[in-house]
């Protein structure tokens, strides 16, 4: 210890869970929400709606591309010309891997590299999906193209550019599928949150609508229209223009994705610290601890006390670098040297704290798998 571990009953059945909200739409997996090969591997084997990678960095793309993953998306825009040229290497031996873009420079760039290597690069288009209320920006800064003219203009230029393709647009809904409305203890903010939410809906799926359709009439064949994630299958599939759905938090549901009223998975990732030190009765103190999820700080972003029941986090510390203290008031009898379990806040992040994490079946380790960080995969 510190350890971190899947149960691999409960992945599965999460696998399956989100098979069934999906529909019939394929899924991509996000990657960020894995980072472990053996997992993406075991989610894109478990179905064929299984379909592709969404990558959160050029040489993730290629690394996962080097170990048998084919057709990944690049979630994100590059730039840095050793990344593009990593990836572009990987197209020309015959492998999809598609560029986001979202202004003129990202295209240049890749036509750029692309012209030298000789081949002939795809790119998707990342179209900015939040709503604006008065006086408040529901949703993320990102991509600068929110109207159908924004995504004209960008397509048509992508016209120019002779080794650059595009293949698909890409509207992630951050506002949608990654805020939880049944959060604990937020009151009438879950109320107000459901409200912008039901709103923004159907405001974003016109807009995805209306640019598809645009483009579509001005003759761009777009191969893939990729929406929404974990937390927005049920609203994003409603979309018949949608081609995919991308999917990443759900399979280890770490304790963020709690908070959703249209679905629960199951915690299929935890960790256990080591109680290492008893410094007053009902007080165990841990070894390491600290993996707070990143984004808006606060204390949903610290991990979650999962067993035994009765753990509480002290407010005055929280979970430290080197040491968390825990409060403990249930019924176990607790040592120096037992572990106690929790789950982080997010999903991907967990495992960059580990180099290999254990994989559970029928309550029992079956195997020590390497994480990314364990293969040395390291993406900043
Ligand atoms: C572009 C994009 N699509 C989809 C997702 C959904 O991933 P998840 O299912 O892990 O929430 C993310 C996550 O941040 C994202 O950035």
């Amino acid at each position: 210890m510190p350890l971190a571990f899947v149960d691999l009953d409960l992945f599965d059945q999460n696998i399956h869970a989100i098979l069934k909200r999906a529909g019939n739409l394929p899924i991509r997996v996000a990657s960020k929400s894995v980072r472990c090969l053996p997992l993406l591997k075991r989610i894109l084997q478990a179905d064929s709606r299984f379909q592709g990678i969404m990558a959160y960095h050029p040489l993730e793309a290629v690394k996962l591309s080097q170990a048998g993953l084919d057709d990944i998306l690049l979630g994100y825009p590059c730039f840095a010309e050793q990344h593009i040229q990593a990836v572009l290497e990987e197209v020309k031996r015959g492998k999809k891997i598609i560029f986001m873009v979202d202004e003129e420079p990202h295209v240049q760039q890749i036509n750029r590299m692309a012209q030298q290597f000789e081949v002939q690069a795809k790119v998707c288009m990342d179209v900015d999906m939040s709503t604006e209320f008065p006086g408040l920006h529901f949703g993320v800064w990102r991509s600068p193209l929110r109207t159908v003219n924004n995504v004209m203009n960008l397509a048509n230029q992508i016209k120019k550019y002779p080794n650059v393709e595009l293949y698909g647009i890409m509207g992630y809904e951050a506002q949608i599928a990654g805020l939880g409305d049944r959060v604990k203890g937020a009151g009438l903010k879950n109320t107000a949150i459901t409200w912008l939410k039901k709103r923004s809906v159907k405001d974003l799926s016109k807009r995805r609508g209306d640019i598809v359709k645009a483009l579509r009439d001005a003759g761009f064949e777009l191969q893939l229209v990729n929406a929404g994630g974990t937390g927005s299958i049920e609203t994003s599939k409603q979309e018949p223009w949608i081609t995919e759905i991308t999917v990443g938090s759900g399979f280890y549901s770490p304790a963020l994705f709690d908070y959703y009223s249209q679905f629960k998975h199951a915690p299929a990732a935890v960790f256990a610290l080591e109680i290492t030190r008893i410094p007053a009765s009902g007080i165990y103190t841990c070894q390491g601890g600290g993996y707070i999820a990143s984004g808006e700080t606060g204390l949903l972003k610290q991990p979650v006390p999962y067993l035994p029941m009765g753990l509480q986090p002290i407010s005055t510390e929280g979970f430290g670098e080197v040491q968390t203290p825990i409060r403990y008031s249930g019924k176990e009898s607790l040592q120096i040297g037992d572990p106690l379990f929790f789950r982080h806040a997010k999903a991907g992040e967990l495992l960059e704290r580990f180099n290999t994490i254990y994989l559970i079946k029928n309550g029992k380790i079956i195997e020590e798998i390497s994480t990314y960080r364990g293969l040395g995969w390291c993406f900043g």
